[in-house]
Order: structure tokens, then C-alpha cells, then sequence
């Protein structure tokens, strides 16, 4: 395969810039932040623009609404009911509950864990896409709470299904704080960082003075070269996340 055909692009482009190829096909790629740095923006854009280059995408929405979702792209100018309309896009809403019983179902029936397949309790089978957005990890993570080890066999399905199905996939993982400045990365949700091929972080920066800002890094993207810095975004009405390739983080400030 050219080597060309082994990457996607967010069309992002100051992001991409960061990249010397851009993101590996078929690998799964952790999208983290605290709450309002912008996974969700990141992705609907990086969604419509995938769409764009004639790719299926598959938003899987745990929180907001469909309908929610579509406005908000409309909102930003990315055309989310044309996409729908070309068959390129679909939004839908899952509930995580209905999936963490389904999985706690399966599991009791079948007292065997390799029964379970996430193809039974989550992909719709009328659409396949080349793109899958889950937004988020999170909020299926709280569905199973207290039954961590449920919510590991089943991430670990996920995970197995997206690679089988040689699936492209962005997973959102709201943090409470980045879990790895000053120190090592911190996963509380088990597996899912070490299964990742990719972790992408998207930050709130407070600078000393008060003002504050927005920053995103590029992780760990196993295989791939990469600039290993954090540069500034912004989000604006009409354009959506836009990322400073060249603006490195300065100064004093705090990152949340
Ligand atoms: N139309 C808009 N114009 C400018 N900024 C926006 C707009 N919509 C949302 N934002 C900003 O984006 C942030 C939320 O992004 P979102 O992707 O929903 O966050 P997350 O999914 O990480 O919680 C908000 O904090 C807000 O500041
Ligand atoms: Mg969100």
C-alpha cells in the first residue's frame, strides 16, 4: 500500500502539520481532556471533515442528543444534514446503561466471558464505516460503575472489534485533571490507554495573571514521528478548533 493510503488526515491543519504522515488507519486514538477543552468540537470537525473526503463516519454519542450534535455543526458551518443525507455521516445516541446491562446480561447467561461480543450490544449493522467516534468512554465507564471488571472485558471487546474490523477510531476520555504532567500517565479506567494506539490531549491553560487559554498535544502515537509539543487552539465561532503548530506553550502557567 503507498504510504499515503495508511493515514487520515483531521483536516485540521494545524494539527496535522504535527504529524509527518497523520494518523495511522484502523488504529484507536484516545482524544483526552478535562471537561470544555474541546474533545467534543475536535471530533464533530475532524467527523465532518472525514466525511468530506468521502469517508463514513460513525458518531456514537453517549451525552448530547442527535439533534443537539447536528445543530451544534450547523452552527459551526459543517454541513452535518448533507453529510447525513450522502449516507456519509450518521449520529446516534446510545445509552450507556442499556449497554452495561446488556453486558452484565450476557456475561451472566454465558458465565463465560469470551461470549460476549461488543458486535451484540453496540454497532449498528446497517452502516459501516471507515471512521467511528465514541463520546464518550466516560460516560460508559460511569454506566458500569463499581463492576470494573465488566467494563474491562468490555472495553477489551471494543477494542478487539474496531482492530478486526480495521476501523479508524477517535475515543473520548474526559479526565478530572491531564493525568500525566509532572509525572507518569495515569490510567483510572484500566486498560484503555495501554490498549490505545494513540493519545491525543486537549487542555485548559490558566496563565499566571489569570488569563487563559487553550492547548492541545499529541501524546503518544505508537510507530508514528510526531512533533512531541503543546501548542496553542482556539475555538471560534464559524471555524471551529483552530491549532497554532507554531505557537508553543510559554510562561508561567497551569495546565487543568
Ligand atoms: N460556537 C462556539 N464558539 C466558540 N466557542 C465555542 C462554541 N461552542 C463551544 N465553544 C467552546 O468550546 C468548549 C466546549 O467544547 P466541547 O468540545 O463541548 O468540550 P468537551 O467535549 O471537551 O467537554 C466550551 O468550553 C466553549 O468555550
Ligand atoms: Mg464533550
Amino acid at each position: 500500500m503507498p504510504k499515503k493510503d495508511k493515514y487520515l488526515k483531521t483536516g485540521i491543519a494545524g494539527f496535522d502539520i504535527l504529524f509527518e504522515h497523520g494518523i495511522p488507519k484502523g488504529k484507536a486514538i484516545l482524544i483526552e481532556g478535562s471537561a470544555g477543552t474541546g474533545k467534543t468540537i475536535f471530533c464533530l470537525q475532524t467527523a465532518y471533515n472525514t466525511c468530506r473526503m468521502g469517508k463514513k463516519v460513525l458518531y456514537m454519542s453517549f451525552e448530547e442528543s442527535e439533534d443537539s450534535l447536528i445543530e451544534h455543526m450547523e452552527d459551526f458551518g459543517w454541513n452535518a444534514i448533507e453529510m447525513q443525507k450522502r449516507g456519509l455521516l450518521r449520529i446516534t445516541r446510545f445509552s450507556a446503561i442499556d449497554i452495561a446491562r446488556s453486558v452484565e446480561a450476557l456475561l451472566s447467561e454465558a458465565k463465560k466471558e469470551l461470549l460476549i461480543t461488543t458486535e451484540t450490544v453496540l454497532f449498528p449493522h446497517d452502516f459501516d464505516p471507515e471512521v467511528i467516534v465514541i463520546d464518550s468512554l466516560t460516560a460508559i465507564a460511569s454506566a458500569f460503575s463499581g463492576e470494573d471488571y465488566r467494563f474491562r472485558i468490555y472495553i477489551e471487546q471494543l477494542f478487539r472489534y474496531l482492530e478486526k474490523k480495521k476501523i479508524t477510531s477517535y475515543l473520548i476520555k474526559e479526565t478530572p485533571a491531564p493525568t500525566h504532567i509532572g509525572g507518569v500517565y495515569k490510567d483510572e479506567h484500566g486498560p484503555i490507554a495501554f490498549l490505545a494506539d494513540g493519545i491525543i490531549c486537549i487542555y485548559n491553560v490558566v496563565y499566571t495573571g489569570g488569563k487563559r487559554g487553550g492547548a492541545i498535544e499529541i501524546l503518544k502515537m505508537r510507530g508514528e514521528s510526531f512533533k512531541k509539543i503543546t501548542v496553542k487552539i482556539e475555538i471560534k465561532s464559524k471555524s471551529g478548533l483552530i491549532v497554532y503548530p507554531n505557537q508553543e506553550l510559554k510562561g508561567n502557567y497551569v495546565l487543568t
